[in-house]
């Protein structure tokens, strides 16, 4: 039973979606008892794809070489982390309007076609099983052109992403205006919805 902890700010300790993120995860540990998988995207960034990865990723298992089973090595790795985990939380802030581009690098180790999402006449089959899943979100200014803010990117994809691979229950927490309101860490609606989720996700997986 593991929580997987998924970080991308590359602001380490200054942090506020790591900040939430750390408030959830001692949560998730203290009340359900679960091991912890760490995967730190900001200091240990997940490689790229380059050609060899594309080239291994679209072979049947029963096609590739010892060298296209190395090119997806890591990409495995990652995979196993989040097969593993009954659930994951993931903070990270917004960048340019979207994901940070380590989140992006792993995104691009993910989801990868025959492994976990499959090619059917509906479009695309998610393989892996659903588990919840906490994405917690920094921005400087505030998100949802609709509300007057800037456009946001972030969400749709993500959530078009965890779905690709079967992941429907995906929460999102904001941190809005952290450039404008100082610490926006304390923000009591970002804290009260947190703590929420994870009320409803220890109750889930004790159930
Ligand atoms: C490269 C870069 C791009 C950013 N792009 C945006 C953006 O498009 N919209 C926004 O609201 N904030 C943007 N920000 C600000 C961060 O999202 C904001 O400072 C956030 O609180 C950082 O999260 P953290 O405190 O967890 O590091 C950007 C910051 C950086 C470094």
């Amino acid at each position: 039973m593991n929580i997987l902890h998924i970080s991308a700010s590359p602001r380490g300790a200054d942090s506020l979606s790591r900040k939430l993120g750390g408030m959830c995860v001692d949560r998730l540990k203290l009340e359900t008892g679960n091991e912890l998988c760490r995967r730190d995207l900001a200091f240990d960034s997940p490689p790229f794809p380059d050609a060899s990865f594309a080239e291994a990723s679209l072979l049947p298992p029963s096609e590739r070489t010892p060298a296209h089973e190395l090119c997806l090595q890591e990409s495995e790795v990652l995979i196993g982390e989040l097969a593993a985990a009954t659930t994951v939380v993931i903070d990270m802030p917004v960048h340019n309007f979207t994901v940070p581009a380590v989140f992006k690098a792993w995104v691009d180790g993910v989801v990868r076609p025959g492994r976990t999402f499959a090619h059917t006449d509906q479009g695309k089959e998610g393989l892996l099983a659903d588990r919840p899943t906490t994405v917690i979100v920094a921005s400087g200014g505030s998100l949802g052109a609709d509300l007057g803010g800037q456009p946001d990117f972030l969400t749709p994809y993500v959530r078009q992403i965890f779905k690709t691979i079967g992941i429907v229950d995906v929460a999102f927490i904001y941190l809005q205006n952290s450039l404008r309101n100082g610490d926006a860490s304390g923000e009591p609606s970002a804290i009260e919805l947190l703590n929420h989720r994870v009320d409803a996700i220890v109750a889930s997986l004790s159930s």
